[in-house]
């Protein structure tokens, strides 16, 4: 926490709004578009949510098929599945760790010469490195494809000088414990296009119509954000650039006290953007004797978190029923990497104390 929630949360507590609406609410929602620049926006319960959301609005559902990236928390496309649509999974580039453009091209090509298209492209913004929106828009453009950005863990990251997920039909983010952000869980929809924000905030509040007396006409969620939590929110929001400034740091001197192991290599930065180093990543060299696993091992027996790379989604049962793009690149990068303690508390002491154990492991 930052230090100045609680003042918030009290705010909220004597507005009365102890429900999902709120003065507390609207100021983070308002904030939020101030910060990253989006014309609209709406707090949800969580990322999850406010993908299901967007999909929910953008009229996905039995019969569609939706190409999210198979590198990723599985919050990228549950939501595909809760709708019953059909995944097809796209390996990642090298370069980004990200959806591979070029397959994306390539498949929205070949599924548009069966006369057949997607409904909507989520690609993740992996570990906080901003996707090539750019390009990944220009391939859905012709084909009319709404592409839904999944910044969960990019929230403070920049692609071209802008916000990450700007020129995206939606873009969604997580404010859960572990994010650079949090609200404890939450989510937020961010976009220009107003039509589509409301339509998410309609599906959020259980779709009840704007009449007096409760009538349905389709069933919704019960997905909108808390306005305590939203309190939480706005103080986290104060501090955003400084978490990035030191998630940045951490990573820059955790890259210089590895740079000596040849074997290590630090995830890379994409050219066109500013990750915010929600995590700081290393993959070893598959030559290297020493596994993730080892170095895993070696930092818990010092009582040190860390977690290997995202299991690629396609490899997953419960995803066994869905086409992959590729996946190989997705998959060495799961066998070679490790994901580092990256927290924004972390003292350069902390990182230097990471640093040694893994310096150890690979002197043996
Ligand atoms: C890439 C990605 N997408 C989606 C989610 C889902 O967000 P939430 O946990 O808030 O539902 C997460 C994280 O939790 C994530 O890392």
């Amino acid at each position: 926490m930052a230090g100045t929630e609680l003042e918030y949360v009290k705010q909220a507590f004597e507005s009365n709004y102890i429900a999902p609406v709120g003065p507390q609410l609207n100021q983070f929602e308002q904030l939020f578009k101030e910060i990253t620049g989006f014309e609209h926006c709406v707090a949800v319960v969580n990322g999850t949510s406010a993908i299901h959301l967007t999909l929910r609005a953008l009229g996905v559902g039995p019969g569609d098929t939706v190409l999210g990236s198979t590198l990723t928390f599985v919050g990228s496309v549950a939501a595909v599945k809760y709708q019953n649509a059909d995944l097809v999974f796209l390996d990642s580039d090298l370069e980004t760790w990200n959806m591979d453009p070029n397959l994306l091209e390539q498949e929205i090509k070949s599924l548009a010469s069966q006369g057949k298209k997607p409904a909507a492209v989520i690609p993740t913004e992996l570990y906080g490195q901003p996707c090539d929106l750019d390009r990944i828009v220009e391939i859905c453009k012709p084909f009319e494809i709404p592409v839904v950005c999944d910044s969960a863990e990019s929230l403070g990251a920049s692609y071209k000088g802008r916000s990450v997920g700007r020129s995206a039909r939606a873009a969604t983010f997580s404010f859960n414990g572990n994010k650079i952000l949090t609200t404890s869980g939450g989510g937020m929809i961010a976009s220009d296009d107003l039509e589509l924000v409301k339509q998410c905030q309609y599906f959020a509040t259980q779709a009840r119509q704007p009449v007096l007396h409760y009538d349905h006409h389709e069933v919704g969620y019960n997905y909108r954000m808390s306005n305590i939590l939203a309190a939480i929110g706005i103080g986290q929001l104060e501090v955003l650039s400084e978490r990035v400034d030191r998630r940045r740091a951490i990573s820059t001197l955790y890259g210089e006290l590895l740079q000596p192991i040849d074997e290590i290599k630090m995830m890379p930065e994409a050219h066109y953007g500013q990750s915010n180093k929600w995590l700081t990543v290393i993959t070893i060299d598959q030559h290297s004797s020493v596994r993730p696993t080892d170095v895993i091992s070696a930092l818990q027996e010092e009582n040190i978190e860390s977690r290997p790379v995202w299991n690629p989604l396609h490899t997953h049962k419960a995803f066994a029923d869905c086409r992959c793009v590729g996946g190989e690149v997705a998959e060495s990068l799961f066998e070679s990497g490790v994901c580092l303690p990256s927290g924004s508390s972390m003292t350069d002491d902390d990182v230097h104390r990471v640093a040694q154990v893994i310096n150890t492991v690979f002197r043996k």
